[in-house]
């Protein structure tokens, strides 16, 4: 495939795959891609800046400023810059600073200030592959949306033989070139996705509302987001941070307010996505003073909410795609499937409050996937993120997609 026009930073690190690193460089620039290249410190003890500015036909940088001009090296230009960041070779040390958001040289502010996605392919020795030190932070970089290039198995530079080896450049390069060839499937495409909890007020102090962080629905929203599509979020009051993802944002409280701008979006969306906890009751009226705790109980006239997705759902166009989540506590499948057709939902996502890890607040969610149209697919406990990624698998498979 072609790279022409695609811009890709490429951190080396301290290992002795550095060497590869190089072949790399070649491989990428042959294939028209422009490589800007970040080594670490230690990585200058294996390779020369010379031989990997030489291939890439551009200056490498390694501190925050040139000693000799003392011009300052941009980390936060750099990281908007690239369409596509790869870490190869990835000591444990620079995985590790990676997933503890450290932030000690040129390298890992680049990483912190990058918006485009992250590959990774470590290099170490088996036993250091294996720590589950290195392990977790593995998994958490996963869970940050990296993907993580498993190293290769075969004879390690320490003499042992095992799992280390940093994938070869050619695997990586077929990795990038299928990143791109599929990166912006849902180009000019807009997707609104609705998030986290609502607060139904009682008085000007209290509320009414459930336990989700919203991070299934910012997974989603940033999964969209780098395949292309233009992402709209309604967001109830949630504590992830949201405004550094450059989503059209629109905070609200009430599922009231979540339904109003749900509303005056929805005839422009492609696809609308109902991530969110909507509270199903709210308080009949809301008390103007905070309510005093003078009587020994209280009693709550609750009204039903508006059911947005449901609302929603009458209005779906027939080139729209409606996707749905259910989180249930019992008759889990059949209840989901009820919701779709109920919610004219083209695609149910269900999640069970039952299984560990799963649901509300975790960074994890396992989850069944019913379709209208196609067979039922269910995954492991995964990164929301893999999550949202099988969800978007799903989208492209419906009949209005295809
Ligand atoms: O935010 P996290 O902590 O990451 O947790 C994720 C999650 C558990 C909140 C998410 O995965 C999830 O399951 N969201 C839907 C929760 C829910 O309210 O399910 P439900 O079965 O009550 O609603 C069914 C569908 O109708 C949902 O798409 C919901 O957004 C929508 N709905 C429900 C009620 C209502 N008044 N309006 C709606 O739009």
């Amino acid at each position: 495939m072609n790279l022409k026009g695609k811009r890709i930073l490429l951190g080396v690190t301290g290992s002795i795959a550095a060497y590869k690193s190089a072949f790399l460089t070649r491989l990428l620039v042959k294939s028209g891609a422009e490589v800007q290249i970040i080594m670490s410190a230690s990585a200058l003890d294996f390779i020369t800046p010379l031989t990997l500015s030489t291939l890439s036909k551009r200056p490498v940088y390694s501190e925050f400023s040139d000693k000799k001009t003392g011009e300052w090296t941009n980390h936060v230009e750099l990281g908007l810059w690239a369409d596509l960041f790869i870490i190869a070779p990835a000591s444990a040390n620079t995985i590790g600073k990676f997933a503890n958001g450290l932030c000690d040289n040129l390298l890992s502010a680049t990483y912190l200030s990058a918006r485009c996605p992250v590959m990774m392919a470590p290099a170490m020795d088996l036993d250091m592959y294996q720590h589950p030190s290195v392990r977790t932070n593995l998994e958490k970089l996963t869970s940050f949306g990296n993907l993580i290039l498993d190293a290769e198995s075969g004879e390690l530079a320490s003499g042992l033989s095992g799992q280390g080896r940093m994938m070869e450049p050619e695997h990586i390069l077929h990795h990038v070139e299928r990143f791109f060839s599929t990166s912006k499937e849902f180009s000019g495409k807009k997707v609104l996705v609705t998030l986290g909890p609502t607060q139904e007020a009682l008085d000007p102090v209290r509320f009414i509302s459930n336990h989700s962080s919203g991070k299934m629905g910012l997974a989603i929203a940033k999964a969209f987001q780098s395949k292309g599509a233009e992402v709209h979020v309604v967001s109830g009051p949630v504590s992830i941070p949201l405004e550094k993802e450059g989503f059209h944002l629109y905070p609200i409280r009430s599922a009231q307010e979540m339904y109003e701008a749900s509303s005056k979006l929805h005839a422009l969306m492609d696809i609308c996505v109902f991530t969110a906890a909507v509270a199903d009751y709210a308080p009949a009226t809301v008390a103007p003073e905070k309510i005093k705790k003078s009587d020994p109980t209280l009693s709550l006239d609750l009204v039903k909410n508006v059911d947005i997705a449901f609302e929603l759902g009458k209005n779906k166009k027939p080139n729209q795609i409606h996707v749905g989540f259910a989180l249930e506590t019992e008759n889990e499948e059949a209840n989901a499937k009820a919701k779709m057709q109920k919610k004219n939902f083209d695609l149910v996502v269900l999640n069970s409050t039952k299984e560990e890890g799963a649901g509300f607040q975790h960074d994890t969610n396992k989850v069944k996937i019913f379709s209208k149209t196609g067979p039922v697919v269910q995954s492991e406990l995964l990164p929301k993120s893999a999550i949202a990624k099988m969800i978007l698998n799903e989208v492209k498979k419906l009949p209005v997609w295809v």
